[in-house]
């Protein structure tokens, strides 16, 4: 069985990466499970200066989710290629960078610097609905999608991933956006701006007021999105948003994603994405599927 995937450029072992935010820099994760048997980590999201984030309570438990507004805590990009890199290079697998900045310069040069690094790929966060400038901003318009990617495109050589915001009414323009800037690659989704209300307090249950939610309960909207926007690029396509098991990856990529990432799943269980890339060979040798690729945007629409 081959569960070898090509995404933009970056041969993966197998269509499981873990998402951004959500598995640090690898380090706390490498204490319990095998990470060389992921297909690639994205790392949590970094700045060119150490970020230190909103003020706590920046989490909240939801309904069947999580509502989430870290505000982009990391100790920047130096730091990172110093420490964290050397580190996750240990490891068998692809290093993608999760790109976030402010501006527009800052996130070109914040590229260059990643350009000169020992990495895969990047990912860039055009679409973090919490922090209180930048991000979102840029993410959620045609116009505005094309004019960073297109910035960024000229210092980075290395596969570039635009990561998209759901937090639109049409996910497809925004897609053609960072494909007509040059993109390889897009990932979606990103969270879905929420709120929760503590009824005693009457105060919202996170610092910030609102943050983005995140598992289970918004897998729908990222495999709607998915497809959406595998009809509208032909570029390939990095799906998230809920996924928990081996059939739920095997549900995205028939609405056309390449490769997938787990996020709020593994704060469910730390193993979450190793129990998935088993399941998904479970589900190849039941269905008799040779190769993974076959059955990407393989939906069949009523
Ligand atoms: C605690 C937390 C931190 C996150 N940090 C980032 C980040 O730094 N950059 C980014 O692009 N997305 C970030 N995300 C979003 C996730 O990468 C992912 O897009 C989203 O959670 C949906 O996937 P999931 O439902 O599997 O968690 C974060 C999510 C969570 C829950």
């Amino acid at each position: 069985m081959n569960l070898e995937v090509n995404l933009a450029g970056i041969k993966m072992k197998n269509p499981v990466t873990v998402a951004s935010g959500t598995f640090g820099y690898g380090r706390e994760y490498s204490e319990l499970i095998d990470i060389s048997k992921l297909g690639a980590i994205v790392t949590k999201g970094t700045s060119l200066k150490p970020k230190a984030g909103n003020k706590p309570p920046r989490v909240y438990e939801t309904t069947a989710g999580m509502l989430n507004s870290i505000g982009l805590q990391n100790p920047g990009v130096e730091y990172f290629a110093q420490n964290d890199l050397p580190f996750l290079r240990k490891f068998d697998t692809k290093i993608i960078v999760n790109a976030c900045g402010s501006t527009q310069e800052e996130y070109v040069e914040l590229c260059k610097i990643l350009n000169t690094l020992d990495i895969d790929g990047v990912e860039l966060n055009l679409s973090c609905p919490n922090v209180k400038a930048g991000c979102m901003a840029f993410g959620t318009t045609y116009e505005g999608v094309k004019q960073i990617t297109s910035s960024v495109r000229k210092v980075l050589d290395k596969p570039l991933i635009v990561k998209l915001t759901p937090n639109v009414t049409n996910i497809q323009e925004p897609a053609k956006g960072a494909e007509d800037a040059g993109a390889d690659a897009i990932s979606l989704i990103n969270t879905l701006l929420g709120m929760s209300i503590d009824i005693n307090t009457r105060r919202p249950h996170l610092a910030n007021n609102m943050g983005g939610l995140s598992g289970p309960a918004i897998k729908p909207v990222g495999v709607r999105m998915v497809y959406q926007a595998h009809n509208a690029v032909k570029i390939p396509i990095l799906g998230l948003g809920g996924i928990v098991t081996g059939n739920d990856v095997i549900e995205y990529m028939l609405a056309g994603a390449t490769a997938i990432s787990i996020g709020t799943g593994n704060f469910i269980s730390p193993d979450t994405s190793i129990k998935a890339i088993e399941q998904i060979e479970e589900y190849m040798r039941k269905n008799k599927i040779e190769d993974i690729n076959e059955i990407i945007g393989k939906v069949q629409m009523n």
